[in-house]
């Protein structure tokens, strides 16, 4: 949802922050050699795998996010199989992965159960899947934002709220039930913390060119109310800055590991 035509905008902004937990999924899911790597996005976790020796399939539904990822294959001189696909509907073998990755994907789902329940189907037995989402209370870059926008009068955008009956916690909790629904076996539920470090021109530049929440309220703004929540918002992530034009911000996600029984 919402990620047409944002891809090179994420690359130069987002997808630092979604990288803070590739370690983490990698040794989390075990030995495998073969590697899916679902939602790849611009293919920080891809590639990363396929330098570890893996052999890697990443899909994502968005033409850009495929090509950025083929590209960072190439300049890593690895071989990455990049296909344009996405949940539930994955084009790929039932029972075929030994390892799959979802990245900061199943909380851009339209239905999340449906996509928890693709990603068993594709899981070999005895696999492993790790999967990450972002907890319900905002991470401080984004509480700030969202401060300086209110601030400024900003127009409100339409909701990407799911409606009840599809949402699910946005916790360890959450994450833990919607994978036993979907017949895993949950082996680790927790809350993951790290510092993201990312220039203020980085982050802006992914507000500005229409990334998640902030970059579409963002881009519905008239230019001056756009210029007050920057200037609003600069203000309100100065405390976080850890040299001149540099922030760090304290992070945190919830990650899941389960294997297919
Ligand atoms: C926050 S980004 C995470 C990208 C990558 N996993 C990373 O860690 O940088 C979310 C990604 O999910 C992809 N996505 C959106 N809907 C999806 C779906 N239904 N199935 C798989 N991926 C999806 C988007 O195109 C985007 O690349």
């Amino acid at each position: 949802m919402g990620w047409e035509g944002v891809a090179e905008a994420y690359r130069r902004s987002f997808a630092t922050l979604c990288a803070g937990t590739v370690e983490t999924l990698l040794e989390a899911t075990g030995p495998s050699p073969d590697h899916l790597d679902i939602g790849c996005g611009t293919g920080d976790l891809a590639v990363t795998a396929a330098r570890r020796g893996r052999r890697v399939t990443a899909v994502d539904p968005d033409p850009d996010m495929v090509t950025l990822a083929r590209g960072a294959a190439a300049r890593a001189g690895v071989e990455v199989e990049v296909r344009e696909s996405g949940l539930p509907g994955l084009s790929l073998t039932p029972s075929s992965a030994g390892a799959v990755t979802a990245n900061f994907v199943l909380n851009h789902v339209p239905d999340p159960r449906a996509a928890m329940r693709a990603l068993a189907r594709i899981a070999a037995p005895s696999a492993r899947l790790a999967m990450t989402i972002w907890p319900a209370a905002p991470g401080p870059h984004l509480a700030a934002y969202g401060d300086a926008a209110r601030a400024a009068g900003a127009r409100p955008v339409t909701s990407t709220r799911l409606a009840p009956e599809l949402d699910f916690e946005r916790a360890p909790e959450g994450l833990a039930s919607l994978a036993g629904e979907a017949g895993l076996r949950v082996m680790r539920a927790e809350e993951l913390h790290w510092t993201w470090r990312i220039s203020v021109e980085g982050l802006l530049a992914g507000i500005r060119g229409g990334v998640a929440g902030p970059g579409r309220i963002h881009q519905a703004q008239t230019a001056k109310v756009r210029s007050e929540i920057e200037e609003l918002a600069q203000a309100l992530w100065a405390p976080y800055e850890s040299a001149p034009g540099l922030l760090a911000f304290p992070i945190t996600a919830v990650l899941v590991v389960a294997d297919r029984p």
